[in-house]
């Protein structure tokens, strides 16, 4: 989908992230599992994740990325009355984790809704909040991602413990200048991967049949490779329908999930690793928080400039995946 250009410019106007104080370590691992520092490393780059203590649910970290925001934009929470958050974790079915995080933050009475998409969780929030606004539907939105992934995960699960961390990280987004904000977005789903990738809900097997435990599983080698191809494919979509080359990316925000499949996506697209923004060697992969996470802590540190290309790109269970092109406006 491309954004029309007569309408009105819809883009982000600020960003904010918290991350838990517990760091859990490469060596926490690899003194209880059968695992090494060194294969987690070459494997994957993480070194280390945040855990959650038990009083963090995804909507406590949510809130929290929410008010770290608000203290970095001031009044940047001023008329939104649209809360989505992204999560595979959420506190509870209902209440949803959205409305949860819009009473923390003194946006009760907004219109507040959680999107389950896994790791593709926030593109797909963010293009519902972008659509919403476009109809009318809503002024200003706060979308965020957050999750509690160690709880998802089996700890003692060598395959999966390892990859997986706790954050959270929003966005508010809402008018903008003409010729900043998002170009388009690019998004999608086929179950034909699902069994490469699950959490269990409420049934006990998927419909083609597998049995689900209560803990994530995944088909790793098979993710990795469903990860190279969609990663650049879904951003190559989304660049050429914001009728951009590769040339004009300023900066590529993908998925925290492995640097391997993030240097093999940026080898195809043919993009220098360095306009990769990449910060899961601290947090390891937060699933449907990992873009906004990254996204917020790039801005803090000064890298985006005012009038930068940025594409955002993510996968995940489903399978799923999702890609959005925006130009950054870096405020009045
Ligand atoms: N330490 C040591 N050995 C391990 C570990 C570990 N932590 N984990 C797995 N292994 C073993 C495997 O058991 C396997 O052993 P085997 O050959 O005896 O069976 C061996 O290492 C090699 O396994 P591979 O699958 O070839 O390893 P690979 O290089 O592919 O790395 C990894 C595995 C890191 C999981 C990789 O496949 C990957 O990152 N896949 C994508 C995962 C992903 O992105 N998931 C998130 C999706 S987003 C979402 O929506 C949740």
């Amino acid at each position: 989908m491309t954004a029309p250009h007569s309408a009105p410019a819809i883009g982000i106007l600020a960003v904010g992230a918290y991350a838990p104080a517990a760091v859990v370590s490469n060596a926490h691992y690899a003194a209880r599992l059968d695992t090494t520092d060194d294969w987690i490393t070459s494997r994957t780059g993480i070194r280390e994740r945040r855990h959650a203590a038990p009083d963090e649910s995804s909507s406590v970290l949510g809130i929290r990325a929410a008010q770290n925001l608000s203290e970095r934009f001031p009044g940047a929470l001023d008329g939104v009355n649209l809360v989505i958050c992204a999560t595979s974790s959420p506190d509870a079915m209902f209440p949803s984790t959205a409305a949860l995080i819009a009473g923390g933050v003194n946006l009760r009475g907004a219109a507040a809704f959680d999107v389950s998409v896994a790791c593709s969780g926030f593109l797909y929030a963010l293009s519902v909040g972008y659509g919403m606004i476009r109809a009318g539907l809503a002024k200003k939105a706060l979308i965020v991602g957050s999750e509690v992934m160690s709880g998802a995960v089996d700890q003692n699960d060598r395959n999966t413990a390892i990859l997986f961390g706790d954050g959270a990280g929003c966005v508010v987004i809402g008018e903008v200048p003409q010729g900043y904000g998002f170009q388009s977005f690019v998004l999608g789903a086929d179950s034909a991967g699902g069994p490469h990738l699950y959490l269990r809900g409420a049934a006990l097997r998927l419909p083609e049949g597998t049995e689900m435990g209560p803990h994530l599983t995944q088909n790793g080698r098979e993710v990795f490779k469903f990860a190279v191809r969609t990663l650049g494919d879904s951003a190559e979509q989304a660049m050429r329908q914001a009728g951009m080359s590769t040339a004009d990316i300023d900066w590529l925000v993908p998925h925290q999930a492995n640097i391997r499949i993030i240097e093999a996506a940026c080898e195809r697209f043919g993009l220098p690793l360095e306009r990769a923004v990449t910060n899961l060697e601290r947090y390891g992969n937060t699933s449907a928080a990992s873009i906004p996470l990254a996204l917020a802590e790039a801005e803090s540190q000064g890298r985006f400039r005012d009038g930068d290309q940025l594409l955002l790109a993510g996968f995940g269970g489903g399978l799923s995946w999702g890609a959005a092109a925006a130009r950054w406006w870096a405020g009045p």
